[in-house]
């Protein structure tokens, strides 16, 4: 079989150093495990409106196209905030996201348990949480149209328009319920059919896939409002949770909170199966550019470390040398080694962004 490719796209901010110690755990792979990607690089976001004035360039979107999967830093930044709504860095993103269909966005919330005093909320609340949302990503009011900002009467309008068909319902909904089945085998539904007709639909459609085909799998359904409310107050009880564009944008930040740390978690983006079988696939951690730490040396590369590993898992059907890496991250955790957004203020010294990439390189020598 050829080597798989991966491209890497860094973007801003914290991007690019958080990449170079996934650049090193993937020389790790090559080195150790005999697993090799054929590496190519480029830019997005601010970093691709600097070099060409647009945040992707049509050559990237097409190397996004043919490669196995993307693996992606971060966008954005203060210098950027005063461009045309079109050249934002952000745009560059969704560009990738849309065009190449990718519907399904996994965001798993996951406490590690040495984290569990970071968490706002109370350890035995959050310790051992294991959620998975599944947010569809390329439909719903992030791309809807109409949109735009009109006139109407001399006064100024903005309009979102917030669309789904049912094919897009069905095809996240399938998601959703595979995934379950490998997990707590729970899916529970999130929108607000109480007062959206789309709300409406996506509730119909995902009861109607549950009962054609995936019936062994337990359904839920709620209103989103309600299931931020529930989040909060008693997150264990959710499994997979499956939800749109915009409540599952919310509602992933507030899952992502529960854990104690943005700085640890990892995205995927699916989508329809390549010729060689393996899905389109985009990997980036959740958190941002956090323009704020750039270049410090401060920033924690785990999230973007752990989406590699969801890339193993997901793209390259190495599961067992993800949960490798996913285990030396935890037992990094464990041993007390901490990036300073893991830290209280007194802590002590936190551990830089490369050192954390030691500790874990370590771990993994050790796992051998
Ligand atoms: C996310 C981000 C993005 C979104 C932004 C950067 C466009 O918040 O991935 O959750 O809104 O989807
Ligand atoms: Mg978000």
């Amino acid at each position: 079989m050829n080597t798989p490719s991966l491209l890497v796209l860094a973007g801003d901010g914290i991007g690019p150093e958080v990449m170079d110690e996934v650049k090193r755990i993937i020389t790790w792979f090559g080195d150790k495990r005999d697993l090799r990607f054929d590496l190519s690089e480029d830019l997005v976001g601010g970093a691709a409106y600097d070099a060409h004035g647009v945040p992707l360039h049509d050559d990237t979107m097409a190397k996004a196209q043919e490669v196995d999967a993307v693996l992606l830093g971060a966008v954005g930044g203060p210098k950027y905030d005063d461009l045309d709504f079109s050249l934002k860095p952000e745009r560059g993103l969704l560009r990738l996201r849309k065009e190449m269909d990718l519907f399904a966005n996994l965001r798993p919330a996951q406490c590690f348990d040495a984290l569990a005093d970071f968490s706002s909320l109370k350890r035995d609340i959050v310790s051992g949480l294991d959620i998975m949302i599944v947010r569809e990503l390329t439909s719903g009011s992030y791309f809807g149209e109409p949109r735009g900002i009109f006139e109407e009467n001399g006064k100024r309008v903005g309009i979102n328009t917030q669309r789904y068909t049912e094919d897009e319902i069905d095809r996240v909904a399938r998601s959703a319920f595979e995934l379950a089945r490998k997990r707590g085998n729970k899916v529970c539904s999130m929108e607000k059919a109480n007062v959206m007709e789309s709300g409406i639909l996506w509730r119909d459609v995902v009861t109607e896939v549950h009962q054609a085909d995936y019936a062994d799998v337990e359904l839920s359904h709620m209103y989103a409002d309600n299931g931020a409310m529930q989040l909060v107050r008693n997150p264990k009880q959710f499994d997979v949770i499956l939800t749109d564009n915009l409540f599952g944008d919310i509602l992933s930040d507030c899952a992502a909170m529960l854990t104690g740390s943005l700085g640890m978690l990892p995205s995927a983006s699916l989508g329809l199966p390549m010729e060689n079988g393996r899905p389109k696939a985009m990997y980036e951690p959740v958190h941002g550019s956090a323009p704020d730490i750039m270049g410090k040396g401060l920033a924690n590369p785990s999230a973007c470390i752990l989406s590699f590993a969801m890339a193993l898992r997901y793209s390259f059907d190495h599961g067992e040398d993800a949960t490798r890496l996913e285990q030396a991250v935890e037992k990094v955790l464990a041993s007390g080694v901490r990036t300073a957004d893991l830290m209280q203020a007194d802590g002590g010294k936190p551990a830089s962004t490369s050192e954390m990439g030691d500790a874990i390189i370590a771990e993994l020598d050790a796992s051998l």
